[in-house]
C-alpha cells in the first residue's frame, strides 16, 4: 500500500511572486509590490514615504516610521510587478500542468485583486480572471488549492489600518472571504487561511508598522480569529469545503544530548507548533500563556474571541517543508548557514543548496510523524522544492538531476511516512512547480521549476516557458502514483 488512490499530486505558487499584472484589471496595490529584488548579499527592501513626503528605504526585518506610506519609485524595478506572468499566461501554463498530470494546482488569491483597498469594495474584473483560472483548471480535471492570503496585504489597509494590528482588519478580511467562496463555491474545495502564519514579517506580510512583541502577538491573535471565522463562514456557505491552517515547519534537532539543547529543540519546535496549537486544537497553549505573563504582553480579546477559536478549527495542517535546523543553548558559538525565512545553525550531517539550505529528507519524514503523531489530523505538504540556479545547455535543454534527486529522496520519504508510520497525507504540491520570484531574496535566479521562465533579476526577459528534465521525472511520479522515482 502506498499513496492514497486519490493523492493530491501537484504544484504551488503564490500570486505576488507569479501573477504579474500588478495593475491590471483594476487591482490595488499590495505591499509587496513596493519591495526591491534583492541577492545574497543585499536584502530586498521596502520603499515608503514618510509623512514628511522623503522617500525612504527599510529591510522587511526593520520597522517602518508612524505614518509612513508604501510608495513605488518609477526608477525601482520591483519583481512582483510581472513576476512571469500567470496574469498573461495562465492558459499555457495549467496545459503544462495537465501535461505533468497534476491532479492539484495551489495558488493563491490577491486580496488587493479582489478587494482593492482591502475595504467592502469589490473589484469584478478580479473576481472573473479567478473565474476564468479556475475554469481552465476544472476543464484539464485539475483540483484547484487555495490560499486566501500569501505573505501580503492590500496596502492601503497596511497604511491607514496598521494592518493586522487593527481588530477591523478581521471584518474586512471576512468580507473578502465571503466574496471568494460565494463565487467560487462550486468551484474550489481546497482552501488554506494563511500561509506561513508563524512567520508574521512586519510591514509587508502583516501590515503592521511597528515590528514589536507586543504588535506582533496582538496581530497573530486577529489572525487566529480572522482564520476561525472564515472556517466557520465557510463550512456554512458550503460544508463540502475542507479548510486548512498553513504553516512553516521546520523540524528542530538538539545540538548535543545535553539536556539544554534539547530543551532548547522543544522550545523551538513549540514556537511553529504554537500557530498550530490555536488553529487545530482551538486554544492557546499553556507555554505561551506564561510566555506572554513573563514578557508583559498582554492580548487584547473581545468577549467569545475563545470561543469563537475553539470552534473554527481547521480541517488539515497545510505545511511548507524544505529543511530542518538545529537547537543549543549557546547559539553565538556554532555556524550558521541560510535558511527559510531565516538563518539556520549547521548540521554538519547535512548537504547545503547553493543558497544554503541544509537538505534533509529524513526530516520531511521526522516531520509528517511528528505533526500526525502530535495532532491526528490530515496533513498536506504543500511546499517542498529546491531554489538552484539553472544553466540552458547549448541545445536548449535544461538538465537539472540535482533537483530530480532532492525530490527523489524527498518523495521516497514521504512514501515511508505513509506507508510505514500510517500517516493520513493527503498531497504534496511542489513549491514554485514554475519558475517565480524567490520570497526570500526577490530573485529569479533561484529556480525551483519543472518548468523555466526566461525572465532575470532585472525584468528581462521574453517570458517564454520551457520544459526541464525535471518535468518528465514528475510527470512520471505522478503517473506512478508515487511508486516509480527512478531518472
Ligand atoms: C516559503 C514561502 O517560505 O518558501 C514561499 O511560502 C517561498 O512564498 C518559499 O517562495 C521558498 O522561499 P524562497 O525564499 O526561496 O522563495
Amino acid at each position: 500500500m502506498g499513496f492514497k488512490t486519490d493523492f493530491l499530486w501537484g504544484g504551488a505558487t503564490a500570486a505576488n511572486q507569479y501573477e504579474g499584472g500588478y495593475l491590471s484589471g483594476g487591482k490595488g496595490l499590495s505591499t509587496l509590490d513596493a519591495i526591491t529584488g534583492g541577492s545574497h548579499e543585499s536584502p530586498r527592501m521596502i520603499t515608503y514615504k514618510t509623512k514628511e513626503g522623503k522617500i525612504e528605504r527599510v529591510t522587511r526585518e526593520q520597522a517602518l516610521p508612524e505614518g509612513a506610506v508604501g510608495y513605488i519609485d518609477e526608477d525601482t524595478y520591483y519583481p512582483s510587478h510581472v513576476a512571469t506572468d500567470f496574469y498573461h499566461h495562465y492558459k499555457e501554463d495549467i496545459a503544462l500542468f495537465a501535461e505533468m498530470g497534476f491532479k492539484c494546482f495551489r495558488m493563491s488569491i490577491s486580496w488587493a485583486r479582489i478587494c482593492p483597498k482591502g475595504t467592502m469594495e469589490i473589484n469584478e474584473e478580479g473576481l472573473d480572471f479567478y473565474d476564468r483560472v479556475f475554469d481552465e483548471l476544472i476543464a484539464h480535471n485539475i483540483e484547484p488549492v487555495v490560499t486566501i492570503n500569501h505573505f501580503d496585504i492590500p496596502m492601503y489597509l497596511a497604511d491607514e489600518h496598521d494592518g493586522w494590528s487593527d481588530r477591523q482588519t478581521i471584518d474586512n478580511f471576512i468580507f473578502f472571504c465571503e466574496t471568494i467562496f460565494k463565487r467560487y463555491k462550486d468551484k474550489v474545495k481546497y482552501w488554506m487561511t494563511f500561509n506561513e502564519i508563524n512567520f508574521l514579517r512586519s510591514w509587508t506580510q502583516i501590515g503592521i508598522h511597528n515590528n514589536d512583541t507586543q504588535t506582533k502577538y496582538q496581530a497573530a491573535h486577529h489572525l487566529f480569529v480572522a482564520s476561525a471565522k472564515a472556517v466557520l463562514l465557510g463550512k456554512k456557505i458550503n460544508p463540502d469545503f475542507q479548510i486548512g491552517m498553513m504553516v512553516a515547519y521546520i523540524p528542530s534537532y538538539p545540538l548535543s544530548c545535553r539536556p539544554e539543547d534539547v530543551l532548547a529543540a522543544l522550545q523551538f519546535n513549540r514556537e511553529q507548533e504554537f500557530y498550530i496549537d490555536v488553529q487545530v486544537k482551538g486554544y492557546y497553549p499553556a507555554h505561551k500563556v506564561k510566555q506572554f505573563e513573563r514578557e508583559g504582553v498582554v492580548i487584547k480579546k473581545e468577549a467569545g474571541d475563545d470561543e469563537l477559536i475553539a470552534k473554527g478549527t481547521v480541517d488539515y495542517i497545510g505545511f511548507s517543508y524544505y529543511m530542518s535546523t538545529v537547537s543549543t543553548a549557546n547559539p553565538d558559538k556554532v555556524k550558521y548557514v541560510g535558511g527559510n525565512q531565516m538563518p539556520a545553525v549547521k548540521n554538519p550531517y547535512l548537504e547545503e543548496s547553493e543558497w544554503g539550505w541544509g537538505v534533509d529528507p529524513t526530516g520531511l519524514r521526522i516531520a509528517l510523524s511528528s505533526l500526525y503523531d502530535r495532532y491526528n489530523v490530515p496533513l498536506f505538504i504543500v511546499e517542498n522544492g529546491f531554489g538552484a540556479v539553472d544553466t540552458i545547455e547549448a541545445d536548449g535543454s535544461i538538465q537539472d538531476d540535482y533537483r530530480i534527486d532532492y525530490f527523489q529522496k524527498h518523495v521516497a520519504a514521504m512514501h515511508d511516512a505513509v506507508t510505514l508510520d500510517g500517516v493520513d497525507l493527503i498531497g504534496y504540491t511542489t513549491w514554485g512547480c514554475i519558475d517565480l520570484v524567490s520570497a526570500g531574496t526577490g530573485e529569479m535566479k533561484k529556480r525551483y521549476g519543472f518548468i523555466y521562465v526566461d525572465m532575470d533579476d532585472k525584468g528581462n526577459g521574453t517570458l517564454k516557458r520551457t520544459k526541464k528534465k525535471s518535468f518528465d521525472w514528475y510527470k512520471q511520479v505522478i503517473a506512478s502514483n508515487g511508486e516509480e522515482l527512478a531518472n
